[in-house]
């Protein structure tokens, strides 16, 4: 029979090829070859091992599922969507290369613990080259920072100078956040790293099978106790969609200061030119584009966890063909990921940092008033009390156009007696800096101890 379905005995009618387009997967499915090949891989030889099938064909299906894998690695399969999906077109072409042998491999095997399969083997793979480049990450801010320790900055809240800062204790800060990251992915492959295979359609098999022998085969650590649960699960995906989501929104943190960074009115830092674009028609523009890609990127991530929670909803057990729509956001949230962090890394490790203009802008604030105040407090003043007298300051300076370093001795006197002139040397973003030397705060001690400390952290891992 023409366009004869593996599925099609209790058939009498084809499906009308629109039809079959809407359910197919191929056209995205395709990346999971060569684990469900792998997968096969360890299957056979368990069914041979089990005399569920008898050797030679097991040696046959085995040889057979080789020569496909290096068609694929040689680019030399094409794929057919009446085949529908990765599964069964992996079949028929096994079917074209050994003959009907190629039928027994389906033996105590279902698509439905077969896609569950290779997505774990997919993810599991994935995750150790997302950790690979996060790791990366970490190693070129921590660069960074370990160059920056004394490069003063101003140090924000609700986007105003607040207090000066080291621009190493800002790098840092993004440091922690991607090694929450790295944790948090850490814990997804232990969910990733458990094999479904065995639990066939929903509930099991009759064939004597050897579930831990296949488990072990694949590389899994573990594998899953309940067939219905092993069938149905896509948290692992979940979890990987969400911590991505997390993961970007920190990049675009990070893009987003990076982007105000290089502007004309911050001017802290300078992207290379290989990490910036022109304008068509502004011959002076030179624009940050891929940081404010990755920031744009972060929606179609976040997009992708809302897409599979809402599949996943109501879904009632065990296999439903929803579950299918749980691929192409995963894929896309792969590449963009990968990307992201290359790109970041890229970003980071070649722009130039202007600490000039980073310092000078400390110089022409307010951001020393907490030290006016704190030296007050210091000297047995309430902080209550020294915090009005400095407010007072700080709004007589600024009608007058000047800063509270700029004023002089025998007014501070006036003020108040308790202060010295000593004031001056205390006013200086550099010592407001040193001076915060309490435990993860932004003095320089502290901070050459923070890297250390991590350091050792990114070398253990
Ligand atoms: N292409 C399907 C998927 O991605 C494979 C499993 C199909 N199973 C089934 N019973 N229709 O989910």
């Amino acid at each position: 029979m023409a366009n004869h379905k593996l599925w099609g005995g209790r058939f009498e009618a084809a499906l009308e090829s629109w039809v079959e387009e809407f359910g197919a997967s191929i056209s995205f499915d395709y990346q999971l070859a060569p684990y469900d090949l792998k997968g096969s891989l360890a299957h056979v030889q368990m069914l041979g091992a089990q005399g569920i099938i008898e050797p030679e064909e097991a040696a046959a299906i085995r040889a057979g599922l080789e020569k496909l894998l290096e068609r694929y690695q040689a680019g030399a399969i094409a794929f057919d969507v009446t085949n529908e999906d990765i599964h069964m077109n992996m079949e028929a072409l096994l079917t074209e290369e050994i003959g009907p042998v190629a039928g027994k491999l389906h033996t105590a095997r279902s698509r439905n613990d077969q896609v569950a399969t290779d997505m774990h083997l997919y993810l599991k793979d994935q995750l150790g080259q997302i950790g690979e480049k996060l790791l990366h990450l970490r190693e070129v801010l921590l660069a960074l920072a370990e160059e920056h320790v004394e490069t003063i900055m101003p140090g924000y809240t609700h986007l105003q100078h607040a207090q000066p800062i080291s621009f190493a204790h800002h790098l840092l800060a993004y440091y922690q956040m991607f090694s929450r990251d790295s944790e948090r992915y850490a814990f997804n492959l232990k969910h990733t790293d458990l094999s479904p295979l065995g639990a066939a359609a929903l509930a099991g098999t009759t064939f004597p099978i050897d579930r831990e022998q296949t488990a072990s085969l694949m590389g899994f650590s573990g594998l899953y106790h309940n067939s219905l649960d092993a069938v149905s699960d896509r948290d692992f995906i979940l979890e990987f969609l969400s911590n991505s989501s997390m993961l970007m929104m920190h990049l675009s943190r990070l893009c987003e200061e990076l982007i105000n960074w290089c502007s004309y009115e911050y001017g802290f830092v300078s992207l290379s030119d290989t990490f910036s674009t022109g304008s068509s028609i502004m011959p002076q523009k030179k624009n940050p584009d891929m940081a404010e890609l990755i920031r744009g990127k972060t929606g179609r991530v976040y997009g992708h966890l809302f897409s599979l929670l809402t599949v996943m909803k109501s879904l009632p057990l065990a296999y439903n063909k929803d579950l299918q729509e749980d691929k192409e956001g995963m894929f896309d949230t792969v590449e963009t990921i990968q990307k992201s962090l290359d790109i970041m890394a890229g970003m980071l490790s070649s722009m130039t940092v202007h600490k000039d203009k980073m310092l000078q802008s400390t110089e022409k604030d307010f951001s020393n008033a907490t030290e006016l105040a704190d030296y007050l407090a210091k000297k047995g003043l309430p902080f209550r009390e020294a915090h009005e007298i400095v407010g007072r300051l700080v709004l007589e300076c600024s009608r007058s156009g000047s800063y509270l370093q700029d004023l002089p001795f025998a007014r501070y006197q006036e003020v108040s007696p308790l202060i010295e002139e000593d004031i001056y040397q205390v006013l200086q973003s550099q010592t407001a800096v040193r001076k915060r030397n309490s435990l993860g705060g932004t003095g320089f001690e502290q901070i050459r101890q923070e890297l250390a400390r991590a350091k050792k952290d990114l070398n253990s891992q």
